[in-house]
């Protein structure tokens, strides 16, 4: 297994090719362009068995504003296992690869999950946010309450104390906010 961590600049154009083919087939073709723009721009974590993509995932920066505070957070984009190499640690390994950048550039990890993402995530010690969630919108704050319950934090060593009687509100973007 190679595990390999780097930036989007640093991936070849057939990389990045390799990745949208791995998110297109791990999610069902419910992959849209806008999913595979959020996942870019931030480090990547790229597992390969014998040379084939078998797992990604990818940390981004984005601004949460909570209590008057603009915290630079990492959010989690893209994290997939190729189908026929799942319940085998790839998920784990991708997730901790992860957690060691947000460790190491952010006050906070945040992400989005699945109904199969949960499990991963809940066993790594993320938790899901217990208050409300927000954006920034171009027509300024809105609270989305439909990302409440799905919206999970990670406060690595040192990182900030989140106080769940504020409300999270995150950087405005294309498609979907969170
Ligand atoms: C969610 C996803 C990334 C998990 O990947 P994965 O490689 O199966 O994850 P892991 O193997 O590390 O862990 C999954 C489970 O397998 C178990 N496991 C890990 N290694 C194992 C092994 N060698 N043998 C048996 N089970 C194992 C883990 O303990 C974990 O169990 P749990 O679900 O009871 O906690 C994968 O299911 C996927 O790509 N789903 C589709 C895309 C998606 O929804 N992505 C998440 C977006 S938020």
């Amino acid at each position: 297994m190679d595990t390999r961590t780097a930036h989007t600049s640093e991936l070849a154009a057939g990389e990045l090719r390799e990745v949208r083919d791995l998110l297109d087939a791990a999610f069902d073709g419910d992959f849209a362009d806008e999913d595979f723009e959020h996942a870019l721009g931030g480090m990547h974590v790229l597992v390969r068995e014998d040379g084939r993509l078998v797992a990604h995932g990818s940390v981004v920066q984005r601004r949460v504003l909570h209590r008057a505070r603009a915290l630079r957070t990492g959010y989690v984009e893209a994290v997939a296992v190729r189908a026929d190499h799942r319940r085998r640690g790839y998920g784990n390994t991708v997730m901790a690869a992860l957690e060691a950048v947000i460790g190491r550039a952010y006050v906070l990890g945040a992400l989005s999950a699945s109904e199969d993402g949960a499990g991963l995530y809940l066993s790594r010690g993320w938790a899901v946010w217990p208050g409300r969630i927000g954006t920034l919108s171009p027509d300024g704050p809105v609270r989305l309450p439909d990302e409440e319950g799905s919206t999970y934090v990670w406060t690595p060593p040192g990182g900030v104390r989140l106080d769940p009687a504020g409300r999270l509100d995150f950087d405005w973007r294309d498609g979907d906010v969170l």
